[in-house]
């Protein structure tokens, strides 16, 4: 994996589809992007170097910090604020009119590496998971919710197969023995379910941390404020990780922009003036893939608002 030093930080997460959005999204009228996920601010630069101005929005203050320290050399270019992207309606509200914004959703590479705060099953730590400081951590979910909940998840967000199995192996043990690290709760896992290409582990993790940060129930508030707060003309970039993520985009970018390739393409969304063209979906090419091997699971889906014609 790249890495990008700068001063003192090491930015450990590569910004996927950089080269694309800044050759195919940016074009030379743009001015202002809303970057709803900054994370470590490897997409922001990019946007800053290119003469945009940017304001950054993270929901983990640690990372935006990191962030802000990284982009403060581009001085007022670069804005940000410190909120979860569902509640940009009330932190932004009308102040903004952007040309381009980007939603990277997901966690960064720094969460699995760098936050100590056990979003991976490939070192020992606390299980916490939480992305701020609001909610419920890792913990709480593994020690006190009904089995039949941890069921759900498990298998809702984590797709995985074993779901009844962990979830009743879990709280049969956990009143004996409460989970408090990573490492014990791989163990467990790892005594159940046979091993496939991926680690046992993997599913379980997923599913845990998207239920810690109720990850997909920021996604419709987010996007809905983006096509408000997008100008006419002006693209949503999408990026996500994952088919639960990649189906909601989907859907909402179908609903926006209706299914038809040619007549009748662009579609109002119901109550708004405006008129949207989903582009076709874009994949990281292979020289990417083999750079940086994460960024084979990312998909990006691209709304533009259509200038209608006075
Ligand atoms: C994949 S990373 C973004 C990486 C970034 N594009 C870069 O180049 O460094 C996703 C970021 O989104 C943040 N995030 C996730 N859910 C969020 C939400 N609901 N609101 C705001 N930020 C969120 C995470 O904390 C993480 O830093």
């Amino acid at each position: 994996m790249r890495s990008e030093i700068s001063g003192f930080n090491v930015y450990i997460h590569t910004p996927v589809l950089k080269k694309y959005i800044l050759q195919q999204v940016v074009r030379p009228r743009d001015s202002l992007v809303l970057d709803a996920t900054t994370g470590e601010g490897g997409h922001s630069e990019a946007f800053l170097q290119a003469g945009l101005d940017v304001v950054g929005i993270d929901r983990d203050p640690v990372i935006l910090k990191k962030a802000a320290e990284r982009l403060g050399k581009f001085k007022d270019h670069f804005t940000y604020f410190n909120t979860n992207f569902n509640n940009l309606k009330e932190k932004l509200q009308n102040k903004y009119r952007f040309d381009i914004i980007l939603f990277d959703l997901g966690i960064s590479l720094f969460h699995y590496q760098e936050s100590g705060r056990g979003f991976t099953f490939q070192k020992d730590e606390i299980l916490d998971m939480r992305l701020d400081a609001s909610g419920t951590s890792a913990s709480e979910i593994i020690n006190t919710w009904p089995q039949e909940n941890l069921e759900k998840i498990l298998k809702e967000y984590g797709e995985e197969k074993f779901s009844k199995r962990i979830a009743a192996a879990i709280a049969g043990r956990r009143d004996k023995k409460p989970f408090t690290s990573t490492r014990d709760l791989r163990e467990l896992i790892a005594a159940l379910v046979p091993r496939g290409k991926t680690d046992p582990a993997t599913r379980t993790f997923q599913a845990l941390r998207i239920a810690v940060n109720r990850e997909l129930d920021a996604i419709t508030p987010g996007l809905n404020f983006a096509l408000s707060a997008l100008e006419s003309g002006g693209r949503l970039c999408v990026i996500s990780w994952h088919s639960l993520e990649d189906r909601m985009v989907k859907q909402f970018f179908s609903a926006a922009a209706g299914k038809r390739k040619k007549i009748n393409k662009y579609r109002a969304v119901p109550g708004s003036a405006s008129l949207y063209k989903a582009w076709p979906l874009i994949i990281p090419d292979e020289d990417e893939i083999r750079e940086n091997r994460r960024a084979r699971s990312a998909k990006l889906r691209i709304l533009e608002k259509i200038k209608l014609q006075t």
